[in-house]
């Protein structure tokens, strides 16, 4: 029997790659993501693999749930979960709209988290594996997407707590911390043209890396030299200062 696959955030960037990257391991896929009409044409094109689709708005209360039951009821057993769905803002605190904020924390942090406690069960059963998607934004504060930067940080903070709860049970939990990736997430974040985004990497070869590092069961993954780097410095400089300096990097 073909493992399984739970992919969030799958019609596009890096979630698109790891369905792609799955999909050529055999894997069967259950994707999850907003836009019904591009989980079917994606399900359209994979005929010899099982692809379960569910449209779902993860920002909304309860969604998590309701797709851990979808899964429940058609008997999925679920080998690896990935928590990729997200996304940033782009602007001051005050001036972004506190719905569309609101949104994001729900997305990026409570869909994340009442999906890895919904499934974890099984995938500890199933001696699964757990990859969530972070960002290099987890390791500092970040004025001009403060709340964006936040979520990030509680993504890695949360991931590698439950690593290590879960160390010595028959999971892994990964968390991937990309730098800016050619994706739809730079201009739905409406921070393209920054500093920050003047050369992002591509989706494939992020998801690559994602991939190796769950299937090795490491524990944290920052793409690119540049960014270890960056992410080293951010521990040891005073914040404030590390503060300033992405600020800078993120302004336009
Ligand atoms: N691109 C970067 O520079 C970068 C860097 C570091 C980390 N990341 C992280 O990487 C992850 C993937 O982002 P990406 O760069 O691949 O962006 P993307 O191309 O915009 O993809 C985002 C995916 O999430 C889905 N999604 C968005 N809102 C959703 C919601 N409310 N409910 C369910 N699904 C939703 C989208 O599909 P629908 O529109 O169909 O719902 C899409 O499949 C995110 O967590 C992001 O924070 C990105």
């Amino acid at each position: 029997m073909n493992n399984t696959v739970l992919i969030t955030g799958a019609t596009s960037g890096i979630g698109y790659e790891f369905v792609k990257l799955f999909s050529s391991k055999g894997y069967n896929l259950v994707l999850v993501a907003r836009n019904q009409k591009k989980l079917e044409d994606i399900k359209q094109s994979y005929q010899d693999i099982n692809v379960t689709i569910i449209s779902k708005d993860l920002s909304q209360i309860g969604a998590a749930k309701e797709v851990y039951e979808i899964v429940e009821k058609a008997s999925i057993r679920i080998d690896i979960l990935i928590n990729n769905a997200g996304f940033g803002l782009f602007g001051e605190f005050i001036e972004l709209d506190i719905q569309k904020q609101s949104q994001m924390i729900q997305l990026n942090i409570r869909a994340l988290t009442e999906l890895t406690h919904y499934f974890l069960p099984s995938l500890i059963e199933n001696k699964g594996k757990i990859l969530n998607v972070a960002s290099t934004a987890a390791f500092q504060p970040g004025p001009l997407m403060a709340i964006y930067f936040a979520t990030k940080a509680y993504v890695l903070s949360f991931s590698e707590a439950l690593a290590e709860e879960l160390s010595d049970r028959s999971v892994t939990v990964t968390v991937l911390c990309p730098g800016p990736t050619k994706t739809n997430f730079g201009q739905a974040a409406n921070i393209e043209g920054s500093k920050l985004f003047s050369r992002p990497v591509d989706a494939s070869w992020v998801a690559k890396k994602g991939y190796n590092a769950l299937m090795s069961g490491k524990t944290v993954v920052i793409t690119g030299g540049l960014n270890k780097v960056g992410a080293l410095a951010s521990s040891f400089l005073p914040r404030k200062l590390v503060a300033k300096m992405t600020k800078f990097i993120l302004s336009k």
